[in-house]
This record gives structure tokens, C-alpha cells and sequence, in this order.
């Protein structure tokens, strides 16, 4: 089937079958290798982009649902002042990332700041959920959240939350 979407902002489009992963098709079609191939059952995260404003793992999202969609993933995320936000709170923070997590962790916190609820600790816990990070305390990526909100309310307002 012809599925076409916006990725990362531009209009594209490809052939695929349709129940193809949109993680394969990011990766194997369009080069977007830090989607990463991981679990491919949606318990790692690594595979994670944002689709339709969403946090959702692309394993789990076939070609035919992809269709019509608007997808960002790390790389075009990469390219904006909110992830800027997040790579400082996490330097702040004293959390690192490797190449197994990143898109996951960076995309999770992305989703939190963006609904707004840095506050809740226990929130903030729920949301990594889904994300498999080996070397990363829970309490350290509630810092690393805290801290990305607080860059973003720096630039945004020039001050603190
Ligand atoms: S590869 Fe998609 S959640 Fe693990
Ligand atoms: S920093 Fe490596 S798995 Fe999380």
C-alpha cells in the first residue's frame, strides 16, 4: 500500500505492506537509525517517537495506521530549542544516556513537560514506565525531569518555575 505522512516536518511518502512496523519503515526506508530497533513488543522504549502529539513506541504502529499521521522522531526532535532543554536538565541533573535509551528517556520527558505535570513525583515515575534504561536510578530521572522543566522555564521566561 502507498502510505504517506509527515516526518520530522516534511511531507513523505512510501510503498509498504501494511502491517510493516513504522519503526522498520523509519529505519529502514527514510535512515532515522536512533529509532531504534529493540524489544519490538513495547516494553523497551527505544523504538519511541512522537506520532499525532503522542508519545507512542512505533514497534507497535503498523504502516496502514501510519498513514495520514505526523511523526516526530529523536532526529527531528533533536533539531529543536525543547530538546536543547532536556540535554541541559539532564546535564544538570548528572543523568547520562547512552545509545540504548536516549530516544526513549529524551522523548519521555519531552511528553511530560509538554502535559505539564513536572511536579508530581509519582507521575513522573509512571511515565518511564515503558522506558528500559539499565543505568539510571528512578529518582535520578525525577531530577533530570525536574531540572529539563526548569531550563525550559528559563528560556522561555528568562527565570525560574
Ligand atoms: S522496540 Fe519498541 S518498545 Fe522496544
Ligand atoms: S543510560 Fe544506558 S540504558 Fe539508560
Amino acid at each position: 500500500m502507498t502510505v504517506g505522512f509527515m516526518l520530522n516536518g516534511e511531507e513523505v511518502i512510501t510503498q509498504s505492506d501494511a502491517n510493516t512496523r513504522l519503526s522498520a519503515i523509519l529505519r529502514g526506508t527514510f535512515g532515522l537509525l536512533e529509532t531504534k530497533s529493540g524489544c519490538l513488543i513495547g516494553q523497551c522504549g527505544a523504538c519511541s517517537v512522537i506520532f499525532n502529539g503522542k508519545l507512542v513506541k512505533s514497534c507497535l504502529v503498523p504502516a496502514f495506521r501510519a498513514d495520514r499521521s505526523e511523526i516526530i522522531t529523536i532526529e527531528g526532535f533533536a533539531r529543536s530549542d525543547e530538546y536543547g532543554d532536556i540535554i541541559r536538565g539532564f546535564e544538570k541533573a548528572g543523568v547520562e544516556t547512552c545509545g540504548y535509551c536516549h530516544t526513549g528517556k529524551v522523548l519521555t520527558v519531552e511528553s511530560i513537560l509538554a502535559r505539564q505535570m513536572a511536579q508530581a513525583r509519582s507521575e513522573i515515575l509512571a511515565a518511564f514506565w515503558g522506558i528500559r534504561c539499565r543505568c539510571t536510578e528512578p529518582e535520578s530521572l525525577v531530577e533530570a525531569v525536574l531540572s529539563s522543566a526548569d531550563m525550559r522555564q528559563r528560556r522561555i521566561y528568562g527565570r525560574s518555575s
